[in-house]
C-alpha cells in the first residue's frame, strides 16, 4: 500500500474502528503504535473491499466523469461537434478557424464512438500493398477524438506554473510509481514566488482484449488513490500514440488553458526538475519556445525491420521538418494551445513526435535544441560509462532511458552528497 488516500476512497468505519487515541487511557508508545497499525490496516481492508463489492467497472469509468458534463455540453457549442459526421471529411473541413481559438468546447465534448473503418481504401492498389499495421492505422485514421474515461478538470485549479504531463500504459503502473516518488513528485510552488508544479499521466485502454477489465479495475483504483490519471477510450498501441498527443492537446485547451509552462515526456526518462525549473526562470510564458532534443532534416526510415519504419506511399518526403525527440521536451501552454488548432487541420501520422514537428511547421515555430534534453542517451555506446554517472544526470535536464529500479537508484545518488566538476554545468 503506498500512500494513505487523501481524498476519493472514504474508509467508512474508521470512526468507529478507531476512536482518538487522546480520548483512551494512555498506553504505552509501543502499544499504541501497534493498535495504531492494527487499526489503519483493518479500515484500509474494509474500506477497499467495500469498495470493490460496490462498483462494477462501468460505475467506476461514469463516476469519473466530471459531473458538469452533460448541462455543459447542452448549452454549447458554437463550434462543430465531432461526431460520425465529421469523421468523414477531410480534417480540414471540419477544423476550428484559428481565429475561433477562444470559444472552445468547456468540457470533453466527445461522448460516443461512432466510427468505422474507411473501406473506400480497401479498392486502392496502393494501399492493399502496405503492411498490416499500416492498413489498420490508415482505416482508422480519421477517427480523431474518443470518449474520456478519467479526467481531472481540478488539476489546474488555482495558480499552476507547470504541468507535467507522461505518456503512460494501464500495465506499467510500476513506472508511474517511481516517478511520483521522484521527479513526478509535485509542488505547491516552483520557486521564486512561482505556482504550483502538478503531474498527470495520459492513458489510452489496453491493447490486449484479455489485460482490459482487470487492468481497467486496478487503474480506476490507482486513480482513486493519486488522482492524476487522464484516460480515453481508445486502444493504447504504438500508433495511437499520436492520438494521445492530439487528446491531450484538446484537454489543455478545455481545462487548463492559462498555464505558463508544460513538460511532456516519457514514462522511462530520467527528469531533473531542478533544471528544469531553474530553465524556466528565464522564460517567458509567451513565448515560442519548443525546446528539447531536436532533430533536423531526419530522414523517414525505410527499412522494415525498424519500429519507425514509414512506407512510401504514407510519407513521400525525403526528410522531415524539425521535430524534438517524445522522450521529453517544454512548451508554454500559449503555444500548446496554437498547435492543438493547427494539428486539427493535419491529417494524423504514426509518429507522434515528428507529427508535432508537422503541426509546428504549420504555424512557423522552429524547435530549439537544448544540451540538456538527451532523449536519445547520454551517450549513444551503451556501454559507456556516462549513462551511470551520477553527475551527468544532475547536469542535464531530461535522459533516456531508465526503468524504475535504474530510476530511483540514479534518484537517490544525486540527491546524495555529490562532488562533481563544474565542467558539466550545461544550464
Ligand atoms: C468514401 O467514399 C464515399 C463515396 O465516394 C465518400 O462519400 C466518403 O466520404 C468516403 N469516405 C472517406 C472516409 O473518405
Ligand atoms: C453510428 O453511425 C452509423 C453510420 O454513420 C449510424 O447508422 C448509427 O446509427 C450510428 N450509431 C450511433 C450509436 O450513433
Ligand atoms: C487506435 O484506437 C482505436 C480505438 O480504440 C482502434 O479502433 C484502432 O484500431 C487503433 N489504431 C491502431 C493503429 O492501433
Ligand atoms: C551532506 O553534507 C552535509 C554537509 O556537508 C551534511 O550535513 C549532510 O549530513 C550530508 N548528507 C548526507 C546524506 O551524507
Amino acid at each position: 500500500m503506498p500512500t494513505i488516500p487523501k481524498h476519493g476512497l472514504k474508509t467508512p468505519s474508521q470512526g468507529q474502528l478507531c476512536p482518538p487515541l487522546s480520548r483512551r487511557r494512555p498506553h504505552s508508545t509501543r502499544k499504541k503504535t501497534i493498535y495504531r497499525s492494527l487499526c489503519l490496516a483493518l479500515a484500509l481492508l474494509v474500506a477497499v473491499t467495500v469498495f470493490q463489492r460496490s462498483l462494477t467497472p462501468g460505475q467506476f469509468l461514469q463516476e469519473s466523469l466530471p459531473p458538469t458534463l452533460e448541462p455543459q455540453r447542452a448549452q454549447k457549442p458554437n463550434r462543430p461537434p465531432v461526431n460520425s459526421n465529421n469523421f468523414w471529411k477531410n480534417p480540414k473541413d471540419v477544423a476550428t478557424p484559428m481565429t475561433m481559438a477562444s470559444q472552445g468546447p468547456q468540457a470533453w465534448d466527445v461522448t460516443t464512438t461512432n466510427c468505422s473503418a474507411n473501406i473506400n481504401l480497401t479498392h486502392q492498389a496502393w494501399f492493399q500493398g502496405l503492411e498490416p499495421q499500416f492498413r489498420q492505422f490508415l482505416f482508422y485514421r480519421h477517427c480523431r477524438y474518443f470518449p474520456m474515461l478519467l479526467n481531472h478538470p481540478e488539476k489546474c485549479g488555482g495558480d499552476v506554473y507547470l504541468l507535467v504531463v507522461i505518456k503512460s500504459v494501464i500495465t506499467q503502473h510500476d513506472r508511474r510509481e517511481a516517478i511520483r516518488q521522484t521527479w513526478g513528485r509535485e509542488r505547491e510552488s516552483a520557486g521564486g514566488g512561482r505556482g504550483a508544479v502538478r503531474t498527470l499521466f495520459l492513458l489510452g485502454t489496453a491493447s490486449k482484449q484479455d489485460e482490459r477489465m482487470h487492468y481497467q479495475q486496478l487503474l480506476a483504483y490507482e486513480d482513486r488513490l493519486y488522482g492524476d490519471i487522464l484516460q480515453w477510450d481508445f486502444l493504447d498501441t504504438f500508433f495511437n500514440l499520436t492520438l494521445k498527443e492530439i487528446h491531450f492537446l484538446k484537454w489543455l485547451d478545455i481545462y487548463c488553458p492559462h498555464v505558463p509552462f508544460i513538460f511532456k515526456g516519457d514514462d522511462d526518462v530520467f527528469v531533473n526538475p531542478t533544471n528544469l525549473l531553474e530553465f524556466l526562470a528565464d522564460r517567458q510564458p509567451q513565448e515560442n519556445l519548443f525546446v528539447g532534443d531536436v532533430l533536423q532534416h531526419a530522414r523517414p526510415i525505410r527499412r522494415k525491420d525498424n519500429k519507425y519504419y514509414i512506407p512510401g506511399a504514407l510519407y513521400s518526403k525525403a526528410s522531415y521538418p524539425p521535430y524534438a525527440g517524445g522522450g521529453g521536451f517544454l512548451m508554454p501552454g500559449s503555444l500548446a494551445r496554437r498547435l492543438h488548432h493547427a494539428c486539427d487541420t493535419l491529417e494524423l501520422y504514426p509518429i507522434d513526435d515528428v507529427f508535432l514537428g508537422m503541426c509546428l511547421e504549420v504555424l512557423g515555430v522552429q524547435p530549439t535544441a537544448h544540451e540538456g534534453f538527451k532523449t536519445f542517451g547520454i551517450s549513444r555506446n551503451r556501454n559507456s560509462r556516462m549513462n551511470k554517472e551520477p553527475c551527468f544526470f544532475r547536469a542535464m535536464l531530461v535522459v533516456h532511458k531508465l526503468l524504475p529500479p535504474e530510476l530511483l537508484a540514479m534518484w537517490g545518488l544525486v540527491h546524495s552528497n555529490l562532488t562533481c566538476s563544474r565542467k558539466l554545468q550545461v544550464l
